[in-house]
Order: C-alpha cells, then sequence, then structure tokens
C-alpha cells in the first residue's frame, strides 16, 4: 500500500465519480442531473424527479406512465410484515421501524438481491418504490391505533403517500391540494444530496453486493442522527423548548456559542454549503405560504425567524459560516400538515429514497470497488498475553 492520508469525517476524500448530483457548497448552487433544484422544485413532480435521479434523464409521457404503473403494481406489502410491525411496542421510534422492516422486505422478496441485470435491477427499484411508502404509512397508523390499509391506484405518488397515512376509517380522504404540493416540494428537495452520511451509507453496504433493500435500510440508520436527518424533528423539538422558555432566543444562542455546552442550534451548518443552503431558501418560502394558504398562526415559525436573524447577524455564526439548513424549517411545514414530530425523519426518508437509489444503482453499473477505507493505527505495539489471574 502507499501512503495513507488522514482525513476524519472524509472532509476532503472524493468516495467516487458520480454524475447524478451537482453541488457547488461555496456559492449555494444544488442540480439534479443538471437541473436546478429551484426549477425542479417549481415545474416537477417527485415521480418525475425520482425517474431523472435513478435514470439519469426526465422521464416522456409514456416512460413516467410505465414507471407509475410498474411502481403501482407493485404497491401490496405482504401481510406477515404486519406480524412483525405488531411486535415493536408502541413507543417504538419510526426510524428503527423502518430500518428494520426494509430490511425485512428482503426475506419476503428474496428475488430482490439478484441485480445482476439492469431488468432484475429495475424490479427490485420500482418494488421498493412501491412498499416503503406503505410501510411508512403503517407506522404511523400503528400508532394511532388505524387499520393498516393499501393506497389507492388513481392517485398521484404524493396524494397516496398523504392518504395512506391519514385517512380515517370511519369517511372519505379528501386530497387537500395545498398540501399535496407542499410535500411534492419537500420530497424534491430532499431527494439527493450527493455524498451525505447516508447516501454513502448506502454505496459503502451495496458496495459488498449486499441487497438493494438492506443496503437502503443501512441508510435509513444512518439518516436517523441528529446530526444528518434526525435534525429536523430536533430542530422541532428545540424551537419548542425555546418556546417553553418563554421565547428566550438569546438564551440558546449562548448556549449554541459556549464551548463548554455540548448544544448546537440545531438546523444550523451544514458541512457543504459554507454560503447558504438553495433548499432551505426554498423552504422558508414554501413554509410561510402553506401557513399562510391553511391559515395557521404558528408561534414557532416567529421563534424560528427570529432565530435565524440573530444567528445571521452573530459574529459566531458569520465567522463559522453557519446558516439555516434544509431542516431548519421542513418541520414546521411537516407540523402544519398534521405530522407528528417523530415523523419528520421518516419525511425525509422519503424524499431520499429516489437519491439513494439513484446512487446505489450507479455505484453497482460503474463496478466499482467494495468500499473500504485505510486507518492509522494508535493503538498499543506487541504486547505479551497475560492470563486471567495475572492481569
Ligand atoms: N451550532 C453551533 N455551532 C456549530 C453548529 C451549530 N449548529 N454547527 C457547527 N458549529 C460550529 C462547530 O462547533 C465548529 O466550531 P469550532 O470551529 O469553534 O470548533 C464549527 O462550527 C464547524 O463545525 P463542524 O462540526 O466542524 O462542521 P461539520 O462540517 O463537521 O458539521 C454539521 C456539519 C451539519 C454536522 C453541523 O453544522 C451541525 O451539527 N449542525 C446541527 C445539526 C444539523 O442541523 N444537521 C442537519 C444538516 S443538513 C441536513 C442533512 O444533510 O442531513
Amino acid at each position: 500500500g502507499g501512503v495513507i492520508t488522514l482525513d476524519p469525517g472524509y472532509k476532503n476524500t472524493g468516495s467516487c465519480e458520480s454524475a447524478i448530483t451537482f453541488l457547488d457548497g461555496e456559492n449555494g448552487v444544488l442540480r439534479y442531473r443538471g437541473y436546478s433544484i429551484e426549477e425542479l422544485a417549481e415545474k416537477a413532480d417527485f415521480l418525475e424527479v425520482a425517474y431523472l435521479l435513478i435514470f439519469g434523464e426526465l422521464p416522456t409521457k409514456e416512460q413516467l406512465d410505465k414507471f407509475d404503473k410498474d411502481i403501482k403494481s407493485h404497491s401490496v406489502v405482504d401481510d406477515d410484515i404486519k406480524k412483525i410491525l405488531d411486535a415493536f411496542p408502541k413507543s417504538a421510534h419510526p426510524m428503527g421501524v423502518l430500518s428494520s422492516l426494509t430490511s425485512a422486505l428482503t426475506a419476503f422478496y428474496p428475488t430482490s438481491v439478484d441485480v445482476t441485470s439492469e431488468e432484475q435491477m429495475y424490479n427490485s427499484i420500482v418494488r421498493i418504490l412501491a412498499k416503503f411508502p406503505v410501510l411508512v404509512a403503517w407506522t404511523l397508523r400503528k400508532k394511532h391505533g388505524l387499520p393498516l390499509d393499501y393506497g389507492d391506484n388513481k392517485l398521484s405518488y404524493v396524494e397516496n403517500i398523504l392518504k395512506m397515512m391519514f385517512k380515517s376509517p370511519s369517511s372519505d380522504y379528501e386530497q387537500n391540494p395545498i398540501l399535496v404540493n407542499a410535500l411534492d416540494k419537500l420530497l424534491i428537495l430532499h431527494a439527493d444530496h450527493e455524498q451525505n452520511c447516508s447516501t454513502s451509507t448506502v454505496r459503502i453496504a451495496g458496495s459488498s453486493h449486499a441487497g438493494l433493500f438492506v443496503s437502503l435500510a443501512s441508510g435509513i440508520s444512518a439518516l436517523w442522527g441528529p446530526l444528518h436527518g434526525g435534525a429536523n424533528q430536533a430542530v422541532l423539538e428545540m424551537l419548542e423548548a425555546i418556546k417553553a422558555d418563554g421565547g428566550d432566543t438569546k438564551k440558546y444562542m449562548a448556549k449554541a456559542k459556549d464551548k463548554n455546552d455540548p448544544f448546537r442550534l440545531m438546523g444550523f451548518g451544514h458541512r457543504v454549503y459554507k454560503n447558504f443552503d438553495p433548499r432551505a431558501k426554498i423552504i422558508k418560502a414554501a413554509a410561510d405560504e402553506v401557513l399562510n394558504d391553511l391559515g395557521i398562526d404558528d408561534p414557532i415559525l416567529d421563534i424560528a425567524k427570529g432565530l435565524a436573524k440573530e444567528a445571521l447577524e452573530d459574529p459566531y455564526f458569520i465567522d463559522r459560516k453557519l446558516y439555516p439548513n434544509v431542516d431548519f424549517y421542513s418541520g414546521i411545514i411537516y407540523r402544519a400538515m398534521g405530522i407528528p414530530v417523530e415523523m419528520f425523519t421518516v419525511m425525509f426518508a422519503l424524499g431520499r429514497l429516489p437519491g439513494w437509489i439513484a446512487q446505489w444503482r450507479e455505484m453497482r453499473l460503474r463496478n466499482e470497488p467494495i468500499g473500504r477505507p485505510r486507518q492509522l493505527y494508535i493503538g498499543e505495539t506487541l504486547r505479551e498475553f497475560k492470563t486471567i489471574e495475572k492481569r
């Protein structure tokens, strides 16, 4: 081997070549397959973006119809999965449940592991795109004690997500176009973000030729943490805490700056964006719009805006180039939609699913080698073994 360069957190290590997402952190630019995130959020729907990310081009009408139909043909989940879901305590965090159920799917659809042809790969991809929202909806419904059901083939992908999550057994579910629109936008904004922690996890797990579903389950676990996708839950909990504390934003600013306090301002800072997070800009505007359209006056939004204003003017945050990130305002929209805080990171996973799939597929099609970083050993040199009596 050659010289090993140490780079904790892989801050300056490229792990692959990729043609999926372009990110310029200095200038706040994000593009999927060459299309700007602003334009996609405005003009495309989530399923089109999923197709674009995975297959590289915006679909024609026929391609999109086929994709949608293929996904719908796989929307049934084996009934035995319900038994597994039943075995979880009601208090289980949905991210752990989903990671487990996604892994468990492999046992019920073992052919999904065999992806030696592009056709087999396609089948696994449409399968998981179909079943994952069902698992998400079931996880939420179980918490609410609602019967588990399936989607409606006449609805769009995003409409189905909302209906599967919220339909009450006693009445028809009426789609609210404001919510459909907002969710569509949120999912698009979360759909890919090049080699972030969860995506790198999916690629590295998949690089051993473990199947797609278990590779995704690894990604879900990585996303769960509060420094990554879990930040959206953490943001809302933080805003709630500030509210309960009489709206004292200054106190939390001081805590965030105090190097003896582990507290960080959740929803602030990003490994790559050092100017602004273009997704946060779009989401901030969307949060205003959704709350306005729904006629909701949420004091949490005012606290968020106040906090952001203070941070953006504070030398600590300016010097470290810390700006509101994608998760800072997303929870406010999810809350307005009636999604419980514990499900926020699950919504991130729903959005990130096509990105993970696209990155996994690219990795397999490029025949990338197994991911295997090196280390600099800093432990003991050779020692003599001592029997237990002598230790
Ligand atoms: N609050 C207070 N200080 C912070 C924060 C924050 N949110 N973020 C970074 N810093 C400070 C950090 O203490 C360090 O200061 P110093 O140079 O004095 O030691 C400096 O800024 C650089 O931080 P870092 O931890 O070296 O930066 P990183 O690139 O390793 O971490 C991050 C990036 C996103 C993990 C971090 O900014 C963070 O923990 N943010 C809060 C959690 C969060 O919002 N995560 C969501 C990220 S966006 C969605 C996603 O992609 O998952």
